[in-house]
């Protein structure tokens, strides 16, 4: 089994679409080998469901975010095998409470052919072309990433 746990601030948009994108990559190839979370680095929207625009921008692309924002905690770091940031903020944040495991620690666009390494935009406090944005965004890198984890 190996264990994926997307991270951003949040975790009501970025973190929760990337949830939601490579659950559904993963169970287009009929794979029950990937276990898949996501966690923020702040607690602010804890028990919430993903914000009703990312929602609405993943279900019009046939994907659906259920999960819950939960802080990221040290735990993680010994659960996951895999944790994918969304920007450099956050990799400072993940990687200030577990730096010993930071070879596990990777930034969701790190698999991107044209956005290699780039943040991926916090969405929050824009317009609507911003979440369509991050979901394709996601969907480049994160089909990679799923080549990646199975080489
Ligand atoms: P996320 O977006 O990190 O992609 O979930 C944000 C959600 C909420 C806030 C900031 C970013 N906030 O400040 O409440």
């Amino acid at each position: 089994m190996k264990k994926v746990l997307f991270v951003c601030l949040g975790n009501i948009c970025r973190s929760p679409a990337a949830e939601a994108i490579f659950l559904s990559i993963v169970a287009a190839k009929n794979d029950q080998s990937v276990l898949i979370d996501s966690a923020g680095t702040s607690g602010f929207h804890s028990g919430q469901l993903a914000d009703s625009r990312m929602r609405k921008f993943l279900e019009l692309k046939g994907y659906q975010a259920t999960s819950r924002s939960r802080q990221i905690s040290l735990h993680d770091f010994d659960e996951f095998d895999y944790i994918l940031v969304a920007d450099e903020s956050n990799k400072k944040n993940v990687l200030s409470l577990g730096n010993a495991k930071k070879e596990k620690v990777f930034k969701m666009l790190d698999f991107s052919i044209d956005h290699k390494g780039e943040d991926v935009p916090d969405p929050y406090y824009g317009g609507d072309q911003g979440f369509s944005l991050v979901i394709n965004l996601l969907e480049e890198s994160l089909n990679n990433f799923y080549q990646f984890i199975k080489t």
